[in-house]
């Protein structure tokens, strides 16, 4: 019998920062072959796929979101060969590889554009953004780049600025060019003929820009020191008409290919975000849904409002995801507190749809305070507190020198965490109460009951502010969530009958049964239960959720 759901629908995808997995070859920076070396942890942990970050060459400006060759691996990272038999070795272990792809942009060393800045008249100029200087030989235009300042450099030898939304390294290819189009497909029929199990696109919101190259309105709302990509609206830098075609001839790409799934980065209020899935279905299986990792204020009500309103504007047959943190943003245990951060983990693992993790977000890993001084990320050059390193910190495997990460005698790329003796895999795989004990049983949970992977999803009303209940069913099953936002014990009263047989708590210290009338949680607890459908309301029973395949 075909199985109704893809396995990017009832799987789970972790995220690597290669540069920060493990160093198999004593340089001090993350690499494929310790990557290797990690797929039996990567698939005792219980995700089903591995997303890695850029593995490609690249003067690392932008920490390989700088690409100058987009179909050969960097020598830092190892050879072809190594990708080769870390796809095999991942296959074998029934493990799926998703790369990142970055199409808005190259390295300003790549061969293209190399050959763009060489002269006005190469075949290869319109491949990138140029424009003549404004009438005060100033940018053509007030777009500003994402990492601060203005969003076009001037070039001496030909006398026109090109357009970079990033890093000055980074120039923006031109996607109104067919020939762009066309490589960059290519690239895509690369992989997957290398057996590839889908791509993560790189800012895919942003590839087309006004043909008119109108001025962007500034953001009221930002003062100096905010975060530079808030800096203006991108009316005319953002989701711009024309860019589902784009998303539409991507994703018919990867459909020449089967089973294979594209996930689209897009930072977009909701409404916008959602018509990325495509009227037909057929742009990205999964526009990730950052709602959970930008949310202002973590807690009952504002969660359970987003993961209502998600829900109810997700377009027939739609897949949802969700995440907490990733290489770009402050890791949730930073955001929410460590104890709070086990709350969050039940969330991202219970709610209907995808999640992908952030390798070490399992340990309980927080950001790392990185000096100025020993700081990498081009966000962070003006602003050090807008720098991303704090959160592309070495993986913490044990404890000894350098948490395993590298040799002891070698410097780490980043500072590793000086909380690593506590939180490292060997340390937290010995304690039955460990954060990775808890994140490592929701996932064996997940995958043993498919209630938390195809069920419906419905909210719960209960009287109690500071928690969030909701009910996961699929035929006779019934799983309830409960969850305490705050850090003060709670009761919570849900209106069915009977008990609940508890699954698991985020503290890992006691099973048994609970009355429905009467669940206790401890400060920043949340809890698993299973439920008779006899427990519970006919109202909860019966509004069992269609699900469409993909
Ligand atoms: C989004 C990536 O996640 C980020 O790390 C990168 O700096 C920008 N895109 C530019 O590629």
């Amino acid at each position: 019998m075909m199985h109704p759901h893809s396995w990017w629908q009832t799987g789970v995808i972790y995220q690597i920062y290669p540069r920060s997995f493990l160093d198999g070859n004593g340089d001090g920076v993350g690499d494929l072959p310790g990557m290797k070396r990690k797929l039996d942890y990567v698939r005792w942990l219980g995700v089903d796929a591995i997303w890695l970050s850029p593995i490609y060459p690249s003067p690392m400006a932008d920490f390989g979101y700088d690409i100058s060759n987009y179909t050969d691996v960097h020598p830092l990272f190892g050879t072809m060969e190594d990708l080769d038999t870390l796809l095999q070795q991942a296959h074998q272990r029934d493990l799926k590889v998703i790369l990142d792809f970055v199409p808005n942009h190259t390295s300003d060393e790549h061969p293209w554009f190399q050959q763009a800045r060489s002269n006005r008249t190469n075949e290869k100029r319109d491949w990138y953004i140029w424009r003549d200087p404004a009438p005060d030989g100033g940018p053509p235009n007030n777009w500003t780049s994402r990492f601060g300042g203005s969003a076009w450099q001037f070039d001496e030898h030909t006398g026109q600025y090109y357009l970079h939304l990033f890093d000055v390294k980074q120039p923006d290819l031109n996607w109104r060019n067919q020939e762009v189009r066309q490589a960059m497909y290519d690239v895509l029929h690369f992989w997957l003929d290398r057996g590839v199990d889908g791509f993560r696109v790189d800012v895919l919101w942003l590839l087309l820009k006004d043909e008119q190259f109108r001025d962007n309105p500034m953001n009221p709302d930002w003062k100096p020191g905010d975060n530079p990509s808030a800096r203006q609206i991108g009316l005319y830098t953002e989701d711009q008409p024309g860019i589902h075609r784009i998303v539409q001839e991507m994703r018919a790409v990867v459909d020449q290919y089967g089973a294979r799934v594209l996930i689209g980065e897009i930072y977009l209020p909701l409404a916008r975000l959602l018509h990325y899935y495509g009227e037909q279905l057929d742009e990205a299986h999964l526009p990730f849904n950052f709602q959970l990792v930008i949310l202002p204020t973590w807690g009952a009500s504002t969660v359970r409002q987003v993961v209502e309103a998600y829900e109810a504007a997700l377009p027939q047959g739609a897949w949802p995801n969700w995440v907490l943190s990733n290489h770009d943003r402050p890791r949730i245990a930073t955001r929410v507190g460590p104890e709070q951060a086990r709350v969050a983990q039940m969330l991202l693992l219970t709610l209907r749809g995808t999640p992908t993790c952030y390798y070490g977000d399992e340990l309980g890993m927080q950001d790392v305070a990185v000096a100025p001084e020993l700081m990498h990320d081009p966000k962070g050059k003006e602003h050090p507190e807008h720098s991303r390193d704090p959160q592309r910190t070495p993986m913490q495997w044990e404890s000894s020198p350098n948490a395993g990460f590298c040799p002891p005698e070698v410097r780490p790329w980043l500072p590793v965490a000086n909380d690593y003796q506590t939180y490292n895999v060997v340390a937290e795989q010995h304690d039955p109460r460990s954060f990775l004990t808890l994140v490592h049983t929701l996932l064996t949970l997940r995958r043993t009951l498919p209630a938390l992977t195809v069920g419906s999803q419905q909210s719960i009303d209960q009287q109690n502010p500071t928690c969030f209940v909701y009910l996961r069913q699929h035929q006779d099953q019934r799983c309830l969530v409960a969850l305490n936002f705050s850090a003060q014990d709670q009761i919570v009263t849900l209106p069915g009958e009977g008990q609940g047989r508890l699954l698991l708590s985020t503290r890992l210290d006691r099973e048994g049964f609970i009355p429905l009338s009467e669940v206790h949680l401890r400060g920043n607890e949340g809890l698993l239960l299973e439920v008779e459908a006899s427990s519970l309301p006919g109202e909860y029973v019966r509004r069992q959720h269609v699900l469409h395949g993909p």
